[in-house]
């Protein structure tokens, strides 16, 4: 047996978060300059040693937050015809933990696609998306399924009820992503969502229903290459995650900074209460500029990323 890798990236919801948790759809975009990577090897007593970041040593040792970790592995292991290997896994992630980017799942995807190279097994998508899931429902409790989708897909996705499919692109877009520099934590947020829904039912419907309907018209707006519409489209989902109360000051400045820089639009991204904020730049060329302005306004760090016509 020789060490076996496995790799996922991150994604950015550009449409739909929080409401895809009620059946809404959803649209998420691949964040290709993120990745996390496992590299696996066998060990012989059923053992499981984690390296990471986070934590290095026996998983039985672990802190709670490691859980998905040792969770994918032996949910990986479990699909193969080697259930009892032991296992010392290294993790390599690039993707910022907790802000919205989907590292729990990616770093879930990577290892279970890593456990199946070593043990020489075929998962298909539905195995690593089942995989992947068993870990986030350790991170994040109640989960949609989306950034499993998300992560898993190397092409735009629409999702919605659980499946995903890859969407159409007419034109060039040029997002930059900016992490407030705060840590959000999807659970917190979702269960902050439930509770405000359990409390104005009529309320929180309306804005799950319009934020479904910002989804299905951005896909016309992406198909079309309407990019002034689709940033409008972001303003206007921005605005109604911030009634759903799932913005926060950094984020708002952010948008703010964005829509002052020449953005043809900005919102949240994720489950919000901290994490990032994604913006659609005029033009590749107006990228920079927008990602100074974000910096300028606060931003810890950004990215930027072009969705290629497809
Ligand atoms: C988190 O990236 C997306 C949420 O919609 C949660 C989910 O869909 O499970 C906030």
């Amino acid at each position: 047996d020789v060490p076996a890798a496995g790799t996922a990236h991150a994604k950015a919801i550009l449409f739909g978060e929080h409401a895809a948790v009620y059946g809404a759809p959803a649209v998420a975009i691949p964040l290709h300059a993120l990745t996390a990577t496992a590299e696996v090897s066998p060990l012989p007593e059923g053992r499981l040693v984690l390296d990471s970041e986070l934590y290095s040593g026996d998983a039985a040792d672990a802190p709670q937050r490691i859980l998905p970790l040792s969770t994918a592995a032996r949910a990986a292991l479990a699909l193969s015809d080697r259930p009892d290997l032991g296992l010392h896994l290294r993790l390599r992630s690039t993707i910022p933990y907790e802000r919205g980017l989907g590292s729990s799942a990616a770093v879930a995807a990577a290892v279970a696609r890593a456990v199946a190279a070593l043990t020489r097994t075929e998962l298909s998508a539905e195995a690593v998306h089942d995989v992947i899931m068993q870990a986030e429902h350790i991170a994040h409790g109640r989960s949609s399924g989306l950034d499993g989708r998300a992560v898993a897909s190397d092409a735009p996705i629409r999702f919605q009820g659980g499946a995903a499919t890859a969407i159409r692109v007419g034109a060039p877009f040029t997002f930059v992503l900016a992490d407030s520099g705060h840590a959000g934590s999807t659970s917190v947020a979702v269960g902050a969502v439930r509770e405000l829904r359990e409390a104005f039912p009529v309320r929180v419907d309306g804005l799950i229903t319009r934020l479904a309907a910002l989804s299905e018209d951005s896909l016309g707006f992406l198909a079309g290459g309407a990019a002034s519409d689709l940033g409008a489209a972001m303003f206007e989902a921005h605005r109604l995650l911030t009634e759903l109360e799932v913005s926060d000051p950094s984020l708002e400045r952010l948008v703010a900074a964005a829509e002052s820089a020449g953005a043809l639009g900005a919102k949240l991204t994720g489950g919000g209460r901290g994490g990032c904020v994604i913006a659609l730049a005029r033009s590749a060329e107006h990228a920079p500029a927008l990602a100074d302005a974000l910096e300028s306004a606060g931003a810890a760090r950004t990215w930027q990323t072009t969705v290629e016509t497809a």
